[in-house]
């Protein structure tokens, strides 16, 4: 079986150093590693509309942001199929023939989708579009075949929901479809990296976030901003390190080369785990490497944005080549799908 790997961003905001330590450099490691029939990323607008059906100017303008986001963490259009969601027809007629699968109540008990609805406060009036937007995130994953999802950890229920069409698909009209899996991070801290407040989740909404194309001075404001360890006052009090932000931050971003070139006094992170466990060693410290390790990582990535922003039309061009190919492979996938449910009428 070809190993194809697929996944997709909502256009609904700058994607941001959760969306890089969860999911991009995963994805740009797997490009790189080569080990791979296909990969595709997309811009999933069409999901981004079903709760911003009211705002596509939104949408709109930030399906180019992602793209700027995609090509600057390094994705490389020579090596990944770069596409936007909505161009591709042939997974609104997929969706509809899955829905045919799926219960109400299957879509109702979807942790993820739960506890979206109530963050949105939709009430009793949850649009139909929003509810079944897992159906429509399985033909995203078996329009191409997918079969590795690298995603952040709350598509899990996403990823079973796909499975169970396509079981139940296959099941019924006899083996067509991929059963796709999901590809999370080894990493915990990587899974869910908490808001420089703390909270539990980087995000838009709260302006936790540190966005990729945040500049040197955003980024130092929100780094010495970060929450800490409450309960050390002085330098001198022993601190916490395990709900400690900008600890948890490090555990995501740093090696031991960071170290050698900003802090050598200490050889890794758990010499400066325990210092600061012992006492002694004061938060604007921790913050200063922090920062640094935070501008290693961004700076490669400020000046691929750099390029493509003075090259707009290049990034539209990558788009638009992405598109058509992943239109074929998505052509091909229905015109199976439909000779397996017998509406193949005129071939
Ligand atoms: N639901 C994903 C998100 O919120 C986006 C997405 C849409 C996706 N279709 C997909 C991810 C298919 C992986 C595969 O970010």
């Amino acid at each position: 079986m070809k190993k194809i790997i697929l996944t997709g961003d909502r256009p609904t905001g700058n994607l941001h150093l959760g969306h890089y330590v969860g999911s991009l450099k995963k994805r740009v490691e797997l490009q790189n590693e080569g080990d791979y029939d296909e990969m595709y990323v997309f811009i999933a607008d069409t999901q981004a509309l079903t709760d911003n059906f009211n705002n596509p100017k939104k949408v709109r303008d930030n399906v180019i942001e992602i793209a700027l986001d995609y090509l600057s963490v390094g994705l490389n259009p020579k090596k990944v199929t770069i596409f936007i969601q909505s161009m591709i027809s042939e997974l609104c007629e997929l969706t509809m023939y899955y829905m045919n699968l799926v219960t109400l109540s299957r879509l109702e008990r979807n942790p993820t989708v739960k506890a979206e609805i109530k963050q949105k406060s939709f009430g009793n009036s949850i649009p139909m579009g929003f509810l079944s937007y897992p159906i429509s995130q399985t033909a995203d994953i078996t329009a191409f075949d997918a079969t590795v999802v690298p995603v952040g950890e709350d598509q899990l229920p996403m990823l079973e929901q796909a499975r169970d069409i396509v079981r139940s698909f296959n099941n019924i009209y006899g083996e067509t479809l991929v059963e796709p899996k999901a590809l999370i991070p080894d990493s915990v801290v990587c899974r869910r990296l908490p808001g420089t407040d703390g909270k539990a989740k980087m995000s838009k909404s709260l302006g936790n976030c540190i966005y990729l194309k945040d500049d040197s001075k955003t980024v130092r404001k929100k780094v010495m901003g970060m929450f800490t360890d409450p309960n050390h006052i002085r330098v001198e009090d022993p601190g916490d390190t395990k709900n400690n932000t900008v600890f948890i931050y490090l555990e995501a971003l740093c090696t031991d080369e960071h170290f050698k070139k900003y802090l050598p006094q200490y050889k890794n992170l758990d010499e400066l785990k325990a210092h600061y466990e012992k006492g002694g060693l004061g938060d604007v410290k921790i913050k200063n490497f922090l920062y640094e390790v935070i501008e290693d990582t961004l700076t490669p990535i400020r000046e691929r944005r750099k390029y493509y922003e003075e090259n707009i039309d290049l990034v539209y061009d990558i788009l638009k080549e992405g598109t058509k190919k992943a239109k074929r492979h998505a052509s091909e996938t229905l015109k199976r799908v439909k000779e397996a449910m017998l509406i193949d009428y005129f071939e």
